[in-house]
């Protein structure tokens, strides 16, 4: 479909839109469980305390400020302007610089720990993949990791037919987790053959059918109607559809979400998707 007639099928639209919301993406948008970091130190065979991390497409620095927390030696790469203003705003003592993941800024071999959080499906996986892998030391690791709302829950499943019913395919349901789904069989491993299908998706893309997800990681947090909705429009599907097309979706969501939820609260209900991969050995060494 042209790009020019469906905003909503605008990959590089879609992918720069959060510029415009960066203060609310920062507010509203959930972080990541522990058991993320758990995995990732377990991965790389050491605490992440000291670590060198590349935090790649860092946004607003919600994955940042959690590895910085660890300990990390965290470096930020954020080609946004308005996220990247966001991210230096709440870490100002943490090195950002305002790059691409598909041609990082950085010398060979400079990484234990390069990381994606729900950003990797914005690169050209061609470049952003070999680049990833010449910035890690050899044995370094690769982690691509998405919060993927749990369709296992019924009013989860039910608002992504929503979604999908206002706005067509573009706002498709996503990312729906079904125990037993393909990923979960996938054998994890080192080799990569992890493709990004670009997909448009609804709120965020899912990542690909493909990727052999090595840990799935359900989490929960509970906020009110009005701030899950919140999070709900700071996603690019909303940042770049029709407004009055956007608001009729929120204002019809909200009505029903108090009608399933009298107290004004709900459990959103996530699953990371994390991809773990090694540096593969047959790169020349640096
Ligand atoms: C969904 S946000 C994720 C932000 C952050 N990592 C987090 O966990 O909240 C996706 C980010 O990817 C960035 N991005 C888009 N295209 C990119 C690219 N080619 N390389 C690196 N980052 C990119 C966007 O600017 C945005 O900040």
């Amino acid at each position: 479909m042209p790009t020019d007639t469906n905003p909503l099928a605008d990959r590089t639209r879609r992918a720069t839109s959060f510029n415009t919301a960066s203060a609310n993406y920062a507010k509203y948008r959930p972080s990541y469980p522990p058991a993320l970091y758990e995995a990732l130190a377990e991965a790389l065979g050491r605490p992440l305390a000291g670590a060198r991390v590349a935090d790649i497409g860092a946004g607003t620095g919600i994955a940042t400020a959690q590895l910085r927390q660890a300990e990390a030696h965290v470096v930020a790469v954020e080609p946004g302007a308005g996220m990247a203003a966001e991210l230096h705003r709440a870490l100002p003592d943490t090195p950002l610089l305002q790059g691409d993941g598909n041609a990082l800024p950085f010398a060979d071999a400079a990484f234990d720990l390069v990381t994606f959080a729900q950003s990797f499906h914005w690169t050209d996986p061609d470049r952003s993949l070999p680049e990833a892998y010449r910035v890690l030391r050899p044995g370094g690791t690769l982690a691509r990791w998405w919060n993927i709302s749990d369709h296992s829950y019924e009013w989860v499943a039910d608002q992504a037919d929503r979604l999908k019913a206002h706005f067509g395919p573009e706002g498709a349901a996503h990312g729906a987790h079904i125990p037993g789904r393909p990923e979960t069989a996938a054998t994890p491993g080192t080799g990569d053959r992890f493709k990004a299908t670009p997909r448009p998706g609804g709120p965020d893309p899912e990542p690909v059918a493909d990727a052999r997800v090595t840990h799935r990681l359900p989490w929960s947090r509970r906020l009110t109607v009005d701030d899950h909705l919140a999070n709900l429009a700071s996603h690019s599907l909303f940042l770049v559809a029709d407004e009055e097309l956007a608001q009729d979706f929120l204002t019809g969501e909200r009505a029903e979400l108090l009608r399933l939820f009298p107290d004004g609260h709900v459990d959103e209900r996530y699953v990371v998707d994390l991809v773990l991969t090694s540096r593969p050995s047959h790169l020349p060494s640096p």
